[in-house]
């Protein structure tokens, strides 16, 4: 039998044979919020703030970034090409970290909710100068093709481009971060003396993956929630399920997950990816007016809407402990101001 320090240092050790380029501020803080957990009448809340990375105002993605431009560095890429909505996150901190590694950005973006308009995201994308193309529609899946294009184009120039591809292995390098993240909360956890009942957080596939891997490695018994921000054709868990396998074989960690072992709520969404709900612009306002912390109105506030729920519906008890990752976004508030109730001029 193994101890739990004994699995913590295997699982770093296989961690590090990982090449990896440091490009967030870590560890993030883990925050405890009483005065939300006294509003709440609930459990004891945590955030983990992964909106702190700092790289262009920060976020989940730029730990996932680390290995995946690492990766990107090793085959000699000299630019970077990736995509999604306009408002997106992802995109920001993709553009970000190629900037710092003196890579050309270029991204392929589809109009999706909030389209041209420039500001938020689409806006920093502008000002870390990377070619921007927006495409008609909100369906991410008409993406990677017009990757391949773009690619084959930069080739054809003589250039050495890398897609960061969301639809293909990338995944579960990226995930290998949050089998990272997972063991720097344990870590922030055992140092506060606390024991967390859940991890509540805002999930497509990758984040989640990554910290379910690292959770069954390490035998913990904390309770990770997903909250899907998008109706996908495929079901969370079974995306969900697939990535923490792969990434459990790249790692060479014999581990594996069905996907009734993956707990993710998609009925907080709201009408549809990129449109706030009520709930959620609820949740940014409460967190903003007792903690001061700001959450972002596409991807946290649904997911705090949910655990907010949870504790009204008594599903999160009084006396639990929830650290909920704050996964960042904050700079698309900036382009949902109406949705906020907040036009600058009525
Ligand atoms: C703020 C925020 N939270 C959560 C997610 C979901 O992360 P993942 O795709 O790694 O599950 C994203 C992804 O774009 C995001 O930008």
């Amino acid at each position: 039998m193994r101890s739990d320090k004994e699995a913590r240092v295997y699982l770093k050790e296989v961690i590090d044979r990982i090449p990896r380029i440091p490009l967030a501020h870590l560890p993030t803080p883990l925050d405890h919020c009483p005065r939300l957990s006294k509003q709440l009448g609930g459990p004891h809340i945590y955030l983990k703030r992964d909106d702190c990375t700092g790289l262009a105002f920060g976020g989940n993605k730029t730990r996932q970034l680390e290995f995946v431009m690492a990766d990107a560095q090793q085959k000699g890429a000299d630019s970077i090409i990736t995509g999604a909505a306009t408002q997106s996150n992802l995109c920001r901190q993709t553009v970000a970290a190629a900037r710092r590694l003196g890579m050309k950005p270029y991204l392929i973006l589809v109009h999706g909710v909030k389209g041209p308009l420039m500001q938020g995201n689409l806006l920093l994308d502008h000002l870390l100068d990377a070619e921007v193309t927006i495409v008609e529609g909100d369906d991410f899946a008409i993406l990677p093709p017009l990757f391949q294009q773009k690619a084959d184009e930069l080739r054809r120039q003589g250039r050495k481009p890398y897609i960061f591809n969301l639809f293909n292995d990338t995944t579960s390098l990226a995930a290998v971060a949050y089998v990272d993240a997972f063991l720097e909360l344990t870590n922030q956890l055992e140092e506060k003396g606390l024991r967390a009942d859940y991890l509540y957080l805002s999930a497509f596939n990758i984040t989640p993956a990554g910290l379910a891997l690292a959770a069954r490695f390490l035998d913990s018994d904390i309770k990770i929630v997903g909250i899907t921000p998008a109706k996908l054709p495929e079901d969370r868990p079974t995306d969900i399920a697939r990535i923490a396998n792969s990434t459990a074989r790249l790692l060479g960690l014999e581990v594996s997950f069905k996907p009734e072992e993956i707990i993710n709520y998609d009925i907080y969404v709201g009408e549809k990816y990129g449109v706030p709900t009520s709930e959620g612009v609820e949740a940014i306002k409460l967190l903003a007016e007792v903690e001061g912390i700001l959450l972002d109105p596409v991807y946290t506030g649904k997911a705090m809407a949910c655990l907010i729920d949870h504790i009204r519906q008594g599903k999160v008890k009084k006396g639990e402990t929830v650290v909920f990752l704050h996964t960042g976004g904050t700079p698309a508030l900036f382009a949902y101001s109406s949705d906020l109730g907040l036009s600058p001029q009525k």
